[in-house]
């Protein structure tokens, strides 16, 4: 079995489904009690925290755990607009966003908040430029994600931070799902991000985890309300086997990064030299640095993306169509769409997206597998 869909969820890691059962039978207490169970409980949640704010160099308090991914993107975005209100009602983000950003910001737009989409290039990029041409003097937030989770572009985080150093006041958010852990750090962690959302389950982590780094004195609504967890700002018992089990595994996946890295870069430079070479395949994720090192995104013209997803799963290779969400409900690619790529070649895109533990062996079986189903696909055309 070949797994290249890592971008859906990857496969959690044996050592960190082990953390989880062990905290799930040893520290059942809440971490609200106030008696032993509780403090054990409450010490290992507060332990994981900072595990996690180490690895990521920031500092305890600026560690919050949320469910996932859609959570954290709702939370930074709706949170960020009920807490500045009264300072505006205007919102940036750009075209190509998750629907987790994109549905929350049309959410607001229903509530009277007015929202900027900035275009992107070819490449599936924004411009810092157009960002500074957008900031109005109501804008309160700025959300822009560090990797496309559909071609793998990366925003241009540095130059965008340069813009945003001239707003102090602007709330900045990066959704950096699909950037962690891709040797990124330096753009993502920068030294004016405010918000920064991740899901566990992209990284080997359980489903239903995440995490959102919020930097010390910017203040966010909590959408949750109840008793008080998480400094006030999320109520509900935490998911402590979850989050202890989220923290190993970022410590794994953040261990020999670089080494990592490197080798899905080679992965994905393998396949996408080896099917460029054909006539009838478009690629949408470049050999150029500003794709990320796990994701590349193609098509084969005249053949529907379902149809190839399906193909390569006769030969045991997952791969999806541009993204786990749309792929169901048989939408055409979002983020294609405002590359402004014609809709009969973006309904045949598909993905892979890789991991640390795929090799160039795969690589190899995926090309001997892609030119048989190539020469099939021509009888399509
Ligand atoms: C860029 C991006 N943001 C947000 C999400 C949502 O994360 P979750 O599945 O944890 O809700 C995803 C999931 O695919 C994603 O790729």
């Amino acid at each position: 079995m070949i797994y290249f869909d890592n971008s859906a969820t990857t496969k959690a890691a044996p050592e960190v489904v082990d953390t989880y059962a062990k905290v799930s039978a040893n520290y059942w207490g809440n971490p609200s009690s106030l008696h032993n169970f509780g403090e054990q409980a409450f010490n290992l949640l507060e332990q994981s925290r900072q595990q996690i704010a180490d690895l990521i160099g920031a500092k305890l308090s600026e560690i919050l755990f949320t469910s996932g991914g859609t959570e954290g993107d709702n939370w930074a975005i709706k949170g960020t607009a009920m807490a500045k209100r009264e300072f505006g009602n205007h919102l940036i983000t750009t075209a190509v966003e998750h629907p987790a950003v994109h549905n929350s910001m049309e959410q607001l737009k229903q509530l009277g908040f007015e929202v900027t989409y900035l275009p992107v290039d070819a490449n599936g990029r924004v411009s810092a430029d157009d960002l500074r041409a957008a900031i109005r003097p109501t804008t309160i937030l700025v959300s822009t994600m560090a990797v496309n989770n559909e071609i793998g572009a990366v925003q241009p985080l540095a130059e965008i931070a340069d813009v945003m150093r001239d707003f102090p006041k602007i709330h900045w958010h990066i959704d950096a799902v699909q950037g962690i852990g891709k040797g990124l750090a330096d753009l993502i962690f920068n030294d004016r991000v405010d918000f920064v959302t991740f899901s566990g389950h992209k990284f080997h982590a359980p489903r239903g985890i995440g995490f959102m780094y919020k930097r010390q004195g910017r203040k966010i609504a909590p959408l949750m309300a109840g008793g008080g967890q998480e400094r006030n700002l999320r109520s509900g018992t935490e998911n402590l086997p979850a989050i202890a089990a989220m923290a190993k595994a970022l410590r794994m996946l953040l261990t020999d990064e670089t080494a990592k890295v490197q080798r899905q870069r080679e992965i994905r430079l393998a396949i996408l030299h080896h099917i460029e070479t054909f006539a009838h395949v478009t690629i949408f994720s470049k050999d150029l640095p500003v794709f990320a090192p796990h994701i590349l995104c193609f098509a084969i013209e005249g053949v529907r993306g379902e149809t190839i997803v399906h193909a390569f799963e006769e030969h045991n290779i997952y791969i999806s169509t541009t993204s786990a969400c749309s792929s169901k409900k048989h939408v055409e690619s979002s983020t294609l769409q405002a590359m402004a790529i014609d809709e009969g070649v973006a309904t045949s895109a598909v993905r892979i997206s890789l991991d640390e533990h795929n090799t160039l062996a795969e690589a190899e079986e995926f090309n001997r597998v892609f030119d048989q189903l190539y020469q099939q696909f021509a009888k399509l055309r």
